[in-house]
């Protein structure tokens, strides 16, 4: 079953929520969300960084998904994202994280090498996720298997012109699977604002269906969804 927690404080609790497990363990394998949803979360990661001593030494980060082809260096890459709100402000060894190459030109090899040093370096222990407005998961579109393991996969036109628009955004991602997902330990399912409450509804109490990628998370055994008022309002 699905946990609900609600918060109203830009993300304040869930960081450090997060920031308790990485006292706690030795190290720490997480895959970390882009879009406007974790914005906040970030930028409380880096404040609460800067107040106490956090060892980003013992994390490794996994970025779930990248849009394909794409310029490394395009402003809307996530690449760009998340060195602009995460990486650019902490103290992350290059080591210790890890992106899709969103300009490989051999895709299916870049997907099993991801699966591949995800597993090497021990498996997920926490996946933090947002959740698209079609119950999408990193970018696994309504109709993904839930075996699907890390691999190229078609953007629908919503995701397209919700990231930065067609003309914009490539047809294509690189995403986690959704088999890769839920054997991360823990996740955590971030969601916020009126334009999430149907989605959020629908994932927590519909019924488990590909139609609603992010309705699989009902089977997981340790699931929270953080979510503010209006995300949370028709629970
Ligand atoms: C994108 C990302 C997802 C993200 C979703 C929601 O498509 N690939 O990982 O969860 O959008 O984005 P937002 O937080 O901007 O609503």
């Amino acid at each position: 079953m699905i946990k609900i927690t609600k918060f109203s404080d830009n993300c304040a609790l869930l960081s450090s929520t997060i920031l308790n497990i990485f006292d706690k363990n030795q190290k720490s394998v997480i895959a970390l969300p882009t879009g406007k949803t974790p914005i906040d979360l970030y930028h409380n990661l880096i404040t609460q960084t800067k107040a106490k001593t956090v060892n980003w030494n013992s994390l490794i980060i996994f970025i779930l998904d990248v849009m394909y082809p794409q310029k490394v260096k395009d402003p809307l890459s996530y690449d760009a994202f998340i060195h602009k709100h995460l990486l650019n402000n902490i103290n992350l060894p290059l080591n210790n994280f890890y992106i899709l190459d969103s300009e490989t030109k051999d895709p299916e090899n870049e997907c099993a090498n991801y699966e591949k040093n995800i597993n090497d370096a021990g498996g997920l222990d926490l996946a933090i996720l947002g959740v698209g407005k079609n119950g999408h998961i990193a970018f696994n579109e309504p109709g993904s298997s839930f075996e699907s393991v890390t691999r190229k996969v078609k953007l629908t036109d919503q995701t397209r012109i919700t990231n930065g628009g067609i003309d914009k955004i490539p047809e294509y991602g690189l995403t986690m699977g959704i088999k890769t997902i839920m054997s991360a330990k823990k996740i955590f399912l971030l969601a916020k604002g009126k334009s999430k409450t149907e989605i959020v509804k629908n994932a927590v109490q519909g019924p488990i269906s590909t139609d609603c990628p992010a309705s699989i998370l009902q089977t997981h055994p340790d699931c929270t969804f953080f979510l503010d008022e209006e995300a949370a309002s028709q629970l």
